[in-house]
């Protein structure tokens, strides 16, 4: 026979076979039937008709099966998409003994590859080597792409490396899994080896290199890329996807003006591209431009209104954001998990619970899969809006899924809402379940100075040396301000002395300290210290200042920062300075210079102000200002009424001002 006359009874078998043999298999005897490979070929045939069942229902009837049986009804699986069905197959036959063949174990791998079965992986892996299938390229690509999927990049490398020639497939995968484990940079160099080594490159490798660069910000190697797709491109248009990626490449590389250009240029403009360009904008923060962009697109999808909503996001500005969310629901009313996510920031920011909890209930209503994003997300809104009990609840119900993220906002939850136990408590456990970092110690040792816990601030602080974590401004600035509020003042300066910084908040941090715990002095040094260094000092620093030269009775002085305050540093003395200012007169009995003060004061004295000077009065002999005290307060203040009387007999209640 004929190759061509074998083909065409081969055709009309099968085209038979449909209609024989699901229905008549049973009545047939093995004799009767065609040979196994022809079935064979009939279940290939019925599973790429889409009749699956019918494969099996044949691979099933046959009385006998060869390996060829097994890596039909297998791949039939695995290129349907059902991966577990394939890998179920796939174990029957490696339990009754049959051997595969490579392309068995690559339909194998490929559904590996579906549901991330490393462990599998591994077995068949070895399993390849053991059968001597080492030069089977699709075999050792596959198993590239899978481990490095499953995040085992190393393994990954090694059996890439172990190619002689990888081909452009090959090449494709490894730029690919370093792209998506965020390592653009070996995505990059992989790009450029490729080219090196001859390879052309796909259109999906160009275009995940160019988004590596996007994100890498690696504008250089775009351009690079940009140049060789033209040149590549020569003779045939440039491929719309990787066009796309090039814009979008500039637009987050900050080049705006090549990609503007570049979408000036393009003709049949997508969504897709639109987008890029907004995104672009966003991410520069030309929010005004975007926003331009946003209303004169023809045509928007989800992730364009979830750009336009997160540039709103990303420049504070979370009414618009709602806004622009509300305008969604009603013109395309669906969403992703991402604008969930960022819409239920937005009301985080704004504590509007009542919102928030509209979104989680949209949410759990329409089956959203509460993946890690959203769920952070809602546990972050709830901590900020002090709703404790729906966020512990939401916590404890996501024990698999929550990681850093969710711990911190559990942790700043209980820490904002004086529960500063739990808070330390659950950064103990957070301890064995995850790895803390620098903002967990902060909240921790903000914690840890609400309820003056010395021990565990210590606790925090070797910890934090003990792992190598780094000592940036803000962990400092929490350590200075625990040892300070626990008293323990020696070690919140040896802790500002480490390093040289200039970040104004740490040295208010240490300036504070040291004047509430009547350090004056040193407190002083370190402010002329700021000076001399050209730190700009600013509101809170002169309060430290001012405090410090209360504790050390330095009037004089203190007038002077005073005034300098809003000479020099152009900075509006608000009440807290006003009161340093009091009580600073007050406490050392510069009588004169209180009256002088307060009648020049643009603002009248609050009543504890008031108070405060009518103790002053009295107790340094002064009625005239004393007087003027009794009066107010007594205005203000019908029902505690207090009388200036010199013998200090008959005195009302006295308060303490709000000074320390
Ligand atoms: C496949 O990988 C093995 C190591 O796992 C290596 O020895 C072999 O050379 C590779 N073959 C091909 C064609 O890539
Ligand atoms: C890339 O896409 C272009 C245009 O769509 C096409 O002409 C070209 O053949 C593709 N290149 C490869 C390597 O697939
Ligand atoms: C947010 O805006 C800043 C500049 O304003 C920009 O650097 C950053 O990339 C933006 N982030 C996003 C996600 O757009
Ligand atoms: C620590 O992790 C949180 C997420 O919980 C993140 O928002 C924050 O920026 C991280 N802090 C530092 C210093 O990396
Ligand atoms: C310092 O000034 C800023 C804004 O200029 C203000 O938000 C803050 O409350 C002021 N702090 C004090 C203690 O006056
Ligand atoms: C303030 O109240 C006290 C007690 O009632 C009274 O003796 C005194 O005269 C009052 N002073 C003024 C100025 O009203």
């Amino acid at each position: 026979m004929s190759a061509a006359g074998a083909g065409a009874t081969l055709r009309c078998l099968l085209q038979a076979l449909p209609l024989v043999l699901p229905q008549f298999a049973p009545h047939l005897s093995a004799s009767s039937l065609p040979p196994i490979f022809v079935l064979n070929r009939a279940i290939e045939a019925f599973a790429s008709d889409g009749l699956i069942g019918h494969a099996r229902d044949l691979f099933e009837q046959m009385p006998e099966r060869n390996g060829g049986s097994w890596n039909a009804i297998i791949s039939a699986y695995s290129r349907t998409n059902q991966p577990i069905n394939a890998l179920s197959f796939f174990s029957r036959m490696f339990n009754q003994g049959v051997p595969p063949k490579d392309v068995t174990l690559a339909s194998v791998l490929g559904s590996c590859s579906e549901v991330l079965d490393l462990c599998l992986t591994r077995q068949i892996h070895t399993l390849v080597v053991k059968l001597g299938f080492c030069s089977n390229l699709i075999i050792n690509t596959s198993l590239v792409d899978i481990y490095g999927k499953c995040d085992v990049i190393l393994d990954a490398e090694k059996v890439f490396d172990s190619i002689p020639n990888p081909n452009a497939v090959s090449w494709n995968v490894i730029v690919r899994r370093y792209y998506e484990l965020g390592r653009g940079d070996d995505a990059i160099k992989a790009l450029f080896q490729m080219i090196r080594a001859g390879v052309m490159p796909l259109n999906f490798t160009l275009s995940n290199s160019l988004l590596a660069c996007a994100d890498a910000g690696a504008l250089f190697e775009g351009r690079q890329i940009h140049g060789l797709v033209v040149k590549i491109g020569h003779y045939c248009d440039i491929n719309s996807l990787v066009r796309n990626c090039i814009l979008q490449m500039y637009a987050k590389c900050g080049a705006l003006d090549e990609a503007s250009k570049l979408f000036d240029r393009t003709e049949r403009r997508d969504t897709f591209i639109w987008t890029s360009m907004l995104s672009g904008y966003v991410s520069c923060g030309r929010i005004q431009e975007a926003e331009k962009m946003f209303d004169s697109m023809p045509e928007r999808n989800i992730v364009s209104w979830n750009a336009m909503i997160g540039g709103y996001i990303n420049c504070s500005a979370w009414d618009k954001a709602l806004d622009l969310f509300r305008k969604m629901e009603g013109e395309i009313g669906s969403y992703d998990i991402y604008t969930l996510g960022t819409v239920i920031k937005a009301c985080a920011e704004l504590l509007d619970l009542e919102k928030g909890r509209q979104v989680h209930g949209f949410a759990y209503r329409h089956n959203y899969q509460l993946d890690h994003y959203l769920c952070n997300a809602l546990i972050g809104m709830y901590a900020k809006c002090g709703r404790l009990r729906n966020m512990e609840a939401l916590f404890s119900r996501v024990l698999k899924k929550r990681d850093r993220v969710s711990w911190n906002s559990l942790i700043l939850g209980y820490e904002r809402h004086c529960r500063s136990e739990e808070a330390l408590y659950a950064l103990r456990e957070m301890l064995r379940e995850t790895s803390p970092n620098e903002s967990t110690f902060t909240l921790g040792l903000s914690a840890c100075a609400n309820i003056f816990s010395l021990d565990r601030g210590k606790q925090i602080h070797a910890y934090i040396i003990r792992n190598g974590y780094k000592m940036d401004d803000i962990i400092r600035d929490a350590l200075v301000s625990m040892y300070s509020k626990c008293r323990l003042i020696d070690y919140s300066i040896r802790v500002f002395e480490e390093m040289e910084s200039h970040d104004v908040v740490l040295w208010n941090s240490v300036i504070l300290g040291c004047a509430y715990n009547g350090n004056g002095k040193y407190a002083l040094e370190v402010f002329e210290e700021m000076r001399r260094k050209e730190i700009k000092a600013d509101n809170v620093t002169f309060i430290g200042a001012l405090l410090a030269c209360i504790c050390d009775g330095f009037v004089n002085r203190g007038q002077r920062y005073f005034n300098s305050m809003s000479e020099d540093y152009g900075i509006t003395p608000r009440m807290e300075h006003y009161e340093c200012m009091i009580e600073l007169y007050s406490k050392h009995g510069c009588m004169v210079e209180l009256e002088k003060f307060v009648e020049e004061m643009p603002v009248e004295p609050t009543v504890p102000m008031w108070l405060r000077i009518f103790d002053s009065c009295r107790e340094y002999g002064y009625p005239r200002l004393g007087k003027k005290a009794e009066n107010f307060i007594n205005k203000s203040n019908p029902l505690n009424p207090v009388r200036f009387d010199m013998e200090g007999m008959d005195v009302g209640p006295k308060e303490l001002t709000g000074i320390r």
